[in-house]
Order: structure tokens, then sequence, then C-alpha cells
């Protein structure tokens, strides 16, 4: 079986209770679970958002800062997760690359696919910063496109739900979790997965994408060996 994943991390879960910047002590658990994952020869490549910092489409939203710039500003955020997160899988004795989609060779590698692979194949986790390097586009597409491009057998949206819900489960209480849906189930507006275009990629490249709950020990190592019980699953069905 393929044991190469990539993990995509909400950049808003590594914020501090006041809902900013990076807690340490949320790396610090991140990167005990990426441990976890290398321990057991499992090639991980990581995308972490940057809203803990920066949305492009908020900073743009009063039209001072236009919708581009407020993009790239957002793609920088992700730089700096990046690092962040580099300097903790580290502290774990972890060998890591980040590799920036758009180049700032004194801070991290460009982004070279066959590179990105032979780092891979050799152990090392490769976090992919910057997200496409193109405004307009998410970090989740991001995800989706690093994840096609290493040939990763699943994308993993590590975040702070456990699933799918057919209406948000933070403000109905009847929210019903839906374990396994179609990529057309995902595109229908009440299921926020991810936006459109990754589902478009992820489904034109049928690759499943598993939504889980970051904040559950050992969750994303039971995901990989095929335990799908605590998440919700987006793939090809028949
Ligand atoms: P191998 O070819 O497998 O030995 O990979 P490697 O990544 O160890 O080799 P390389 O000599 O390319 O990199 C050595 C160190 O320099 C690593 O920590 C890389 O992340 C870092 N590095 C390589 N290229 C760049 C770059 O363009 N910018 C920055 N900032 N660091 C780089």
């Amino acid at each position: 079986m393929n044991k190469r994943v990539l993990v995509k991390f909400s950049g808003e879960a590594l914020a501090n209770k006041e809902g900013y910047g990076i807690d340490t002590s949320v790396l610090k658990y991140i990167a005990s679970e990426i441990k976890d994952l290398v321990d057991n020869n499992i090639e991980v490549g990581i995308v972490i958002g940057g809203g803990n910092i920066v949305r492009g489409v908020s900073a743009s939203k009063d039209g001072i800062i236009k919708r581009t710039t407020g993009d790239y500003m957002g793609m920088l955020a992700t730089v700096i997760n990046a690092v962040a997160m580099q300097e903790a899988l580290e502290y774990f004795g972890l060998k890591v690359r980040v590799q920036s989609a758009i180049k700032m060779q004194e801070i991290c590698e460009p982004f070279i696919v066959r590179r990105a692979q032979r780092h891979l194949e050799k152990g090392r986790v490769v976090i992919f910063a910057a997200g496409t390097g193109n405004p307009f586009f998410t970090t989740d597409t991001a995800a989706t496109l690093r994840a096609i491009e290493i040939g990763a057998s699943m994308i993993i949206k590590a975040t702070k739900v456990d699933g799918v819900y057919d209406k948000d489960p933070a403000k109905f209480k009847d929210a019903k979790k839906i374990p396994v849906l179609s990529y057309e189930m995902a595109l229908e507006d009440n299921i926020k997965v991810m936006d459109d275009t990754s589902i478009a990629l992820a489904k034109d490249n049928s690759i499943p994408i598993v939504v889980c709950d970051m904040f559950k020990k050992g969750n994303l190592k039971k995901i990989i060996n095929g335990d799908y019980s605590s998440c919700s699953v987006v793939k090809k069905l028949n």
C-alpha cells in the first residue's frame, strides 16, 4: 500500500486563545502526531493554512487592500506557519524540508516536485508553503494540488471537526455526520468540506479527501491504516 499522504492543517488551529498567532503547544502536539507517522514509515507532506495570521479575503474586505495583495499576504502567512512547524518537527528529531511556491531562497527551498519526491523517499517531511503561489486559490486547493503532484494516496484535512455534517454542527444540534460521500455531494452548497476548486481537482484525479479531528490523538495513524470510523471520506462512489 502507498503510505504517502498529504495532511492539511488549518492555520486557525495553530492560533492561541485570542485566536491569533502561533500557539507552540499546538505545534508541539501536531509534531508529535507527525512523528508517530514517520516512525511508522509513512511519508508525509504537509500544507498549513495562514488564517491565524492573515486571510486574503478578510484583509481585502473594505477595498483598501486589493484582493490579489491580500492573497499574497495570506501566502506569506503560510510561510511563517511552515517554518514554525519545521522547527517543531525538528525538535522531535525529524528531518524536514520547507518548499515554497514563491521563491524566497534565504528562508526555504523553492517548490520542485521531483525534489520533494526525493525528500519524501528519504523519510523527510516536506512542508509546502505559499499556497499555489497564485492569488484566488485556497490552501485547500494547494493541498489537493500538492497531494496529486507527489502521488499521495489521500488528502487528510485535519481540522477542528470530526467529519462532514449535513449542516454546521456548531450551530445545529441535529446536524448529522456523513461518513462517506461522493465528490458530487461534497460540491453541494450546504456541505463545506473544501472549496469547489479543490473538490473538482480531487475528483478529476480520484484522490480521496478525509476530514478528521486533528486534536484526537492517534487519529491520523488510524486513518492511514485504513480505519475510517472517526472521520468522513469524500471519494468516488461506485
Ligand atoms: P539531498 O540532495 O538528498 O542531500 O537533500 P538535501 O536537502 O539535504 O540537500 P541540499 O544540499 O539541497 O540541502 C541542504 C540543506 O539546505 C537542507 O536543509 C535544505 O533545506 C537547505 N536548502 C537547500 N536548498 C535551499 C534553498 O534554496 N533555500 C534555503 N533556504 N535552503 C535550502
